[in-house]
C-alpha cells in the first residue's frame, strides 16, 4: 500500500475522483460556475448520508442523555443579536488597492509567522503584508460580518432583514424550555441538531474545506456549572473515537488548544481537532465551552426566563452550562474521503486506487457482476440486484472486463464484489471478492443477505 507522494497531487486526485465518479461536482457547472461552490452527486449523497446517520445513531439515538431537533434556517433576527453574532461575528477584512482581490487579514499574517491577534490585526498589518497576488498596497482591515443577509416580502427593507443562520446552535437555545418541557430531561443532557449553515466567508476554497454553505451536526450539553470540565473531557474522548470509527486516520487527527483572542466571543475554552489535509494542518472539528452565555443572553432580549429548576429542590433555579461539540459534515466528509484514499501497488507493476471507506460509510455495500453479458447470466444477476436492493444499497455493472469492473468498484469504496458466473447455474452460488485483501470465495446465493449482514 502507498499513499501517494506530493500533498498537492493528492489533493488534485482527490477532486478529480471526486467529479469522475459522481462523488462531488462542481456547482452550477453549466453555467460557468459559481466559485467555491459544490454539489454532491450520486455517491457524494450517499457517503453524506451515511455519515450523518452514523453521527446521529452514535451521538443522539444510542445515548439516553440525548435528544434531537430540526430548527429553521430563517429566524427571528433578534437572536443574532442577542447571540453576539450581529456585533462580533466579524472577519478582518483587506483588499488589494491595484487587483481588487480580498483578503483575510489574519490569513496574510499568519503566512507571514506572524500570530494575528482576533480581528484587531489593524495595528499589525500596516506595513508588513503586501496583495500576495500583485503585491499591491492593501487597504485597512476592516470588521466584515459573516453573515448572510435577506429580505422577507416584497420591500427590501431593513426591517424585513433576516439571516441564513450561520451556526445551527441557536435554534437548540431558543428551544431549550421547550424540549426541557416536552421530554422532562434531567441535567446533564444534551440536544442535537444537523443542518445548513452559511457564512459569506472572505477566503473559501480548497474543494470543500471552506464554503459559503454548509452543514453542521452540533450538540449543546446542559450541565451543572460546576461539572462542565467533566463533560468537556468525556465529548472531546468521544469525538476522538467517533473519528477513528468512521475511518478518520487517527496520525492525522490533533488537539488544539484555542488561547486568547482566537478563542469565538462566546467561549471560554476551545479545543480544535485539527486534521492535516494536504493544504496544511487545520481544523476539522471544534468543543467549545459556551459558560451560559446563550442562555442567559436570549433570556435577557427575549423576556424569557430560561433556567432549569433542580430536580431534588424545587427552590433551586439555575442556568444550565453549556459544553458544544460541533462537526462539519463536509470538512468530516473530506478527512473520511482523505483517509481512505489509497493507492495499491500490484503484481505486474500495476496500481489500483482503493476507497477503504468503513463498510458503514460505503455507498454501495456491494456490486453484482454477471461474468458475461448474455441473457442466461445477466436475467439473474439483475434478479439478485433487485432482490439484494431491498436491503442493501448495492450496485450493477456488466461493462467491460470483469478486472475493470473490480477497480472501478475498488475506486469507489464498495467493500464486495458479487460476480455471477456459469458455475452459478450449476452450484447456486456467486464468487465473493473483498475489496481490501482481495481474496474470493464462494458464498451461495441465497445465504447472501446473511453473509453481507455479517460481513458489513
Ligand atoms: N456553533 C459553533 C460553531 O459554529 P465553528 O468553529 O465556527 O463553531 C464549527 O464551526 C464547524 O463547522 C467547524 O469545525 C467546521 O467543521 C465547520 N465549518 C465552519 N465554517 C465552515 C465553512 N465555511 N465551510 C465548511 N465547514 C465549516
Amino acid at each position: 500500500m502507498g499513499k501517494p507522494q506530493s500533498q498537492a497531487e493528492m489533493m488534485e486526485k482527490l477532486v478529480s475522483l471526486s467529479k469522475r465518479r459522481g462523488f462531488i461536482f462542481p456547482g452550477s457547472e453549466i453555467y460557468g460556475g459559481l466559485a467555491n461552490t459544490w454539489d454532491y452527486g450520486p455517491l457524494g449523497a450517499q457517503l453524506k448520508k451515511n455519515l450523518k446517520d452514523h453521527w446521529w445513531k452514535t451521538f443522539v439515538q444510542q445515548r439516553a442523555d440525548m435528544v434531537g431537533i430540526d430548527g429553521g434556517i430563517l429566524m427571528n433576527p433578534k437572536i443574532w443579536e442577542a447571540s453576539g453574532h450581529v456585533e462580533t461575528f466579524h472577519d478582518p477584512l483587506v483588499e488589494c488597492k491595484v487587483c481588487h482581490k480580498r483578503f483575510r487579514a489574519d490569513h496574510l499574517l499568519s503566512v507571514k509567522g506572524i500570530e494575528p491577534q482576533g480581528v484587531h490585526v489593524s495595528p499589525q498589518i500596516e506595513h508588513r503584508a503586501a496583495c500576495p497576488d500583485c503585491d499591491g498596497e492593501l487597504t485597512p482591515p476592516r470588521a466584515f460580518n459573516l453573515m448572510f443577509k435577506t429580505f422577507i416580502g416584497p420591500a427590501e427593507d431593513s426591517t424585513d432583514a433576516v439571516y441564513l443562520r450561520p451556526e445551527t446552535a441557536q435554534a437548540i437555545f431558543v428551544n431549550f424550555m421547550n424540549v426541557l418541557n416536552t421530554t422532562r430531561k434531567r441535567l446533564p443532557f444534551g440536544i442535537a441538531q444537523i443542518g445548513k449553515a452559511f457564512r459569506n466567508e472572505i477566503t473559501p476554497g480548497n474543494f470543500t474545506f471552506r464554503t459559503l454553505e454548509f452543514e453542521q451536526m452540533e450538540v449543546e450539553y446542559f450541565v451543572e456549572p460546576s461539572t462542565w470540565e467533566t463533560a468537556f473531557e468525556g465529548w472531546a474522548a468521544f469525538m476522538e473515537v467517533w473519528a477513528r470509527t468512521i475511518g478518520i486516520d487517527a496520525r492525522r487527527l490533533h488537539r488544539l488548544e484555542v488561547l486568547g483572542d482566537d478563542l469565538a466571543h462566546y467561549s471560554k475554552r476551545t479545543i480544535d481537532f485539527e486534521f492535516d489535509f494536504p493544504f496544511g494542518r487545520s481544523e476539522l472539528w471544534g468543543l467549545a465551552y459556551r459558560t451560559d452565555f446563550d442562555l442567559t443572553n436570549h433570556a435577557k432580549h427575549s423576556g424569557e426566563r430560561l433556567e432549569y429548576t433542580d430536580a431534588s429542590d424545587q427552590s433551586k433555579k439555575f442556568v444550565p452550562h453549556v459544553v458544544e461539540p460541533s462537526l462539519g459534515v463536509d470538512r468530516t466528509m473530506l478527512a473520511v474521503l482523505l483517509s481512505a484514499y489509497d493507492e495499491e501497488a500490484l503484481e505486474g507493476g500495476d496500481t489500483r486506487v482503493v476507497l477503504r471507506f468503513t463498510p458503514e460509510l460505503a455507498p454501495f455495500k456491494a456490486a453484482v457482476l454477471p461474468l458475461s453479458k448474455k441473457p442466461e447470466l445477466a436475467e439473474p444477476s439483475r434478479a439478485l440486484y433487485e432482490r439484494l436492493l431491498k436491503r442493501f444499497p448495492v450496485d450493477y455493472d456488466e461493462t467491460q472486463s470483469i478486472g475493470k469492473r473490480y477497480r472501478r468498484q475498488d475506486e469507489i469504496g464498495t467493500p464486495y464484489c458479487l460476480t455471477f458466473d456459469f458455475d452459478s447455474l450449476i452450484d447456486g452460488a456467486v464468487t465473493v471478492r473483498d475489496r481490501d485483501s482481495m481474496k474470493q470465495e464462494r458464498v451461495k446465493i441465497e445465504d447472501l443477505e446473511n453473509y453481507l449482514e455479517t460481513a458489513l
